[in-house]
């Protein structure tokens, strides 16, 4: 089988806050393979950005990297007779550089900062080509117009409009819109997109998404989609990993994770996942909050939530165990979680 665009392992990240150290982020595995997208979904706090600034290097300084390893590779192809393996979490300098935009891009949730007030969309085309080495010989700007007007209309902008324009004079919709294709100007084999719709209204979180999927269709790039959204998160990806309190509890394949959960938690998401029958009154979610993650419960981090949480559950923190092939979770009670859960119902 080919290599995995990206293999992450026991990752784990921790901030230094004044109370103690915050482990966003404990012992961490996964893969994306090439083509694929992997969601990251859980509630808010579980460690999912941290994951993705990491992989970035765009970390605040009181973040540490304690441990772990994350592989990226691209293969040769017709345009690029090398193959590229790298070491992400060591780069530095132009190799980072390089690393970020044309190997690995980022899209986060709030379009409003990310953009220049005083620049022109054109001008931010111009910039990153420029800052990663793509603007290097001055007749490549043609080339470089026609890449970006080109992908300002895969993501449904009026390509010539949008280039004269300022950030202000944009919608909030259409800024992400343009935020996605200055992500893709250097053909990066991976895109990180961080709850990308959240900030925005349901019409616009709809075509964003229609505009997603058909984006990587064409294009062909592997994704790591985090949300808190599962129903996005069903949406788009191939593959689902469930965090809780800086955890990967479960990851299996879409249709898996949704209709055959074992963990508790996931299956309490799912659960908080309102039909399409449902009105909003429905929209429920798991019960009780998430731990502090500076002095983190004794055992399995989810017990003091859990309806199954037993003894061992007090005391010991599962690993990974493959329930399934291909369906991995960290709950010592999976055998029997479905079925008990099934008559528990979300308060
Ligand atoms: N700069 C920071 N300093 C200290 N703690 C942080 C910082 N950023 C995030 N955290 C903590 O790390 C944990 C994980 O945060 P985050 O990765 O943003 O989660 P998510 O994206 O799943 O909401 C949270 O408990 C959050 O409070
Ligand atoms: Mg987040």
């Amino acid at each position: 089988m080919a290599r995995p665009t990206l293999s992450v392992r026991d990752l784990s990240i921790a901030y230094r806050a004044r109370r103690g150290q915050v482990q966003a982020v404990r012992g961490i595995s996964f893969d994306i393979e090439r083509g694929e997208a992997l969601a990251l979904i859980g509630e808010s706090g579980s460690g999912k950005t941290t994951v993705g600034l990491g992989l970035m290097h765009l970390l605040p300084a009181t973040a540490r990297i304690v441990d772990g390893s994350a592989t990226y590779h691209r293969p040769a192809n017709g345009s690029d007779a090398t193959a590229r393996e790298i070491e992400v979490l060591g780069l530095k300098g132009d190799a980072l550089r390089r690393f970020r935009w044309g190997e690995c891009a980022m899209v986060f949730q709030s379009a409003l900062n990310a953009l220049n007030p005083v620049l022109r969309i054109s001008e931010h085309f111009a910039d990153t080509a420029r800052a990663h080495g793509y603007l290097s010989a001055s007749g490549q700007s043609n080339a470089l117009r026609e890449r970006s007007m080109d992908l300002l209309s895969r993501v449904r902008l009026d390509p010539e409009r949008v280039w004269r324009s300022f950030p202000h004079e944009l919608s909030g919709g259409m800024r992400q819109r343009v935020l996605i294709a200055l992500a893709l100007l250097l053909e990066p084999q991976l895109l990180i997109l961080d709850e990308p719709t959240t900030a925005l209204d349901i019409l616009t979180q709809r075509s964003i998404m229609d505009v997603l999927k058909e984006l990587r269709s064409q294009l062909g790039f592997s994704m790591l989609f985090i949300s808190h959204d599962l129903a996005l998160a069903a949406e788009l990806a191939d593959r689902v990993a469930t965090m809780y309190a800086g955890r990967i509890i479960e990851i299996g394949d879409v249709r898996t994770i949704f209709q055959n959960p074992y963990h508790p938690y996931t299956i309490g998401l799912i659960k908080a996942v309102p039909t399409l029958a449902g009105d909003k009154e429905d929209l429920t979610s798991v019960p009780g909050s998430p731990p502090d993650l500076i002095d983190l419960p004794t055992g399995c981090k989810f017990h003091p939530r859990c309806p199954l949480a037993d003894a061992r559950c007090r005391s010991d923190e599962m690993d990974q165990t493959e329930a399934a092939p291909g369906h991995q979770v960290a709950c010592w009670r999976w055998p029997d979680a479905r079925d008990v859960l099934k008559s528990f119902q979300v308060k």
